[in-house]
């Protein structure tokens, strides 16, 4: 039996306990090199290249001493507004219903906190939303209906967020596959065709983007019959390319960016529209914590654009930061995770020529980098990265592989 002298004495153990424990210092283990590391002189913003001014402004916000996250967050909004940018927010390539999902999420280096949001409609800032749920809920993520409602719980409006031209975009990838489904003009309209000789085709999933004389034929009657399409489907001629190829070549676009000011406080942001006509109620790696942003306050903060499924397997914006913590440099850690996507393939390159990722690492003294799985984009030029600290300047990627992705 207990006696209340027991219970008294248990629990005054109990509060001893927990004091100690209050008060204790847990270690983790980090490499003396990065705990010595001292805040930069200036503040770091690491992001894609966006062509607007909004990387700029942030910078500006980060002088005038606005929280690092607001920072991130200024840039990321400005994407999600762009109607002409088709991977986030406004104007992103919907699903394969026509619905456009928006995924993001946040982590606040000063207080540690973090937020998510998936699959989220009809909502444009898909990365305020993460953070109302850092700061707003008890929760870290979530997800589809319930994030709307509690986006519009919260004051944010509801609009479509699919865009005319998007939405022709998607019929097109939607019509070019009506040999096998029932959409587009039937055989007995005025102008009707009987169906294309599907079989003749290769699966357009294997066409490269870079293809070797071998395809050309192939290539060539898929963009005629596209181009046909695409006419039909009223998509003005300065953005039939761009269609033909979102149909040929479905993008993962996406935006991240992270921040570090003088104090050495560290934020990080991502938000996406995902894989273009992906399965609906489909989650890439951009709302996932530790894949599409990590930011540790002791150490730095690292995200990704790019295949989004691999880089879950990696938990790549966590592998990064651990990377560093043991004391190695940004470049090295961005390579290392790269390397870990390409181990999960066992370095088959008819397979890993379907991937693609970048990751924008700034470790805490302001020292950063831009890590790309290949050297190159579909264009031939250099992988690049946005860095701002003083001055803002395009750099080349560090990369792991030479050549491009077929993806
Ligand atoms: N990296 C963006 C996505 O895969 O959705």
């Amino acid at each position: 039996m207990t006696t209340r002298r027991d219970f008294l004495s248990r629990s005054a153990m109990t509060v001893a306990g927990l004091g100690t424990m209050a008060s204790a210092q847990v270690p983790v283990q980090t490499a003396e090199s990065v705990k010595q590391l001292q805040p930069p002189k200036k503040p770091v913003i690491v992001t894609r290249h966006t062509g607007d001014n909004s990387i700029e402004e942030a910078y500006k916000m980060l002088l005038d001493g606005t929280d690092t996250l607001e920072a991130c967050h200024h840039i990321c909004v400005a994407r999600e507004n762009d109607a002409n940018d088709h991977s986030v927010g406004y104007g992103g390539l919907p699903n394969e219903d026509g619905v456009v999902e928006l995924d993001a999420c946040c982590m606040h280096g000063p207080t540690r906190a973090a937020g998510s949001v998936g699959a989220i409609q009809n909502i444009r800032h898909a990365c305020l939303v993460s953070r109302l749920v850092m700061e707003r809920t008890g929760h870290v993520m979530l997800v589809g209906e319930g994030a709307e409602h509690f986006a519009v719980a919260h004051g944010l409006k509801r609009e479509d967020m699919l865009t005319d031209e998007a939405r022709r975009m998607w019929l097109l990838w939607k019509e070019s596959r009506s040999s096998q489904n029932f959409w587009g003009p039937p055989m007995s309209s005025p102008d009707g065709k009987a169906p294309n000789p599907a079989p003749t085709l290769k699966p357009q999933s294997a066409i490269p983007r870079h293809p070797g004389p071998e395809w050309a034929d192939e290539i060539r009657t898929r963009s005629q019959q596209l181009m046909g399409m695409a006419i039909d489907l009223g998509i003005p001629e300065d953005k039939r390319s761009l269609a033909i190829e979102q149909v040929l070549w479905p993008t993962t676009g996406t935006i991240h960016v992270s921040a570090l000011n003088t104090k050495g406080e560290i934020s990080g942001a991502t938000t996406t529209s995902g894989q273009a006509w992906k399965i609906p109620g489909r989650l890439g790696d951009s709302p996932i914590i530790g894949a599409g942003c990590y930011t540790d306050q002791d150490v730095g903060s690292a995200g990704a654009t790019g295949s989004g499924e691999e880089n879950i397997k990696v938990a790549g914006g966590h592998t990064i930061i651990d990377c560093m913590r043991q004391g190695m440099s940004p470049r090295e850690a961005g390579l290392e995770a790269l390397r870990r996507i390409v181990r999960n393939y066992n370095g088959d390159m008819n397979k890993i020529r379907y991937l693609d990722m970048i990751y924008y690492i700034v470790r805490k003294d302001g020292a950063y980098a831009g890590c790309s799985l290949w050297s190159t984009t579909a264009g031939g030029t250099p992988k690049v990265f946005t860095v701002h600290d003083g001055e803002q300047h395009v750099e080349n990627c560090a990369f792991l592989l030479d050549g491009t992705t077929t993806n």
